[in-house]
């Protein structure tokens, strides 16, 4: 069986702790691992714009000793309706390993069962479980553990960051709230899967409408923005409903002493957080871009090892 990740909960709660004492090992020698060397070739492709995604798959796969063929796929036969099964099939007999940026979950699925290497979900409209593997990189770095602790994230519940925090934070242990206006609740399908995830680990998924009961005692306090990419003519009011959840100083008061506070980036100053919050002391912004770097890579090579063939 060929292993993907496309969701948070495609790593069991030992895998997920595996890949993580990894991406401390890759960020502690960053050119002691070279599990691609050949160089072995991977796709990373994007559907959608991308900073810290494209630029930490790239470096991070030359660092590993590969290649990465980074493309929008709009330049490819895929901007032009090439079926996704065939785009697999092929891109399979060229790379070990797919890394794919796209809009609905489904396409991933798709794009996975036909493909005999691992897929790698760069983002879709639903998940980020990349950027969550970075998150609690951070939380621990800088808190000594993830689990047992609790994180609060702030902003559309209903986003692919807000999922991805609940099923990946549980899966490490934590306790997770997720607090949005109403209409920007996680999906209830993403709240059963944690809730079954946290039975396993300790941890706990809760929705918790008012922003100041979901801060109070978190030691982990998250946002996103309010339109995440796609969503920009949705015809939804993405500002008025949300200014409540701003994390600002005053919130933050709010939080357990000593919290730190994240955001996968990139930010909107003045809507979700404040400058001052994301310039304080408490930020953790840009560690958690930079471990991007260092999870990513990490997972790469986690998935390498743990192939048992094609499918
Ligand atoms: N956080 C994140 O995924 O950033 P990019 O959109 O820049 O890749
Ligand atoms: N929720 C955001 C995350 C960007 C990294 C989006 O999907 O646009």
């Amino acid at each position: 069986m060929t292993r993907h990740f496309l969701r948070d909960d495609d790593l069991t709660p030992d895998e997920q702790a595996q890949v993580l004492a990894l991406a401390a090992q890759m960020k502690a020698e960053p050119f002691a691992h070279r599990p691609l060397a050949g160089p072995r070739g991977v796709a990373v492709l994007f559907d959608k714009n991308s900073t810290r995604t494209r630029f930490s798959f790239d470096v991070g796969i030359a660092q590993l000793g590969g290649h990465a063929v980074v493309v929008d796929t709009s330049s490819t036969q895929m901007g032009r309706d090439e079926t996704l099964a065939d785009t697999a099939r092929v891109l399979s007999r060229f790379v070990d390993a797919i890394v794919w940026r796209t809009f609905g979950q489904e396409r991933l699925d798709e794009l996975a069962q036909f493909s005999s290497v691992p897929v790698v979900n760069a983002l879709s409209d639903s998940f980020h479980p990349c950027q969550v593997l970075a998150d609690l990189q951070t939380i621990i770095e800088h808190k000594g553990t993830a689990a047992g602790l609790t994180m609060t994230y702030l902003g559309d519940g209903a986003n692919n960051m807000a999922h991805s925090l609940m099923l990946g934070g549980v899966t490490a242990g934590m306790h997770v709230r997720v607090s949005g206006p109403a209409g920007f609740t996680p999906d209830p399908d993403v709240v059963a899967a944690s809730t079954e995830r946290a039975a396993l680990t300790g941890g706990s998924a809760t929705v918790i409408t008012d922003p100041v009961d979901a801060v109070r005692g978190a030691d982990v306090l998250v946002t996103d923005t309010w339109v995440s990419m796609g969503q920009e003519d949705d015809g939804k009011d993405r500002s008025a409903p949300f200014r409540p959840y701003q994390i600002n100083d005053e919130l933050l008061a709010q939080a357990a002493p000593g919290a730190i506070v994240l955001h996968c980036l990139p930010a909107h100053r003045g809507d979700e957080i404040t400058d001052s919050v994301m310039d304080g002391p408490a930020s953790v912004v840009f560690d958690e871009a930079e471990n991007r770097l260092h999870a990513q890579k990490a997972l790469v090579a986690w998935l390498l090892a743990h192939q048992d063939g094609p499918s």
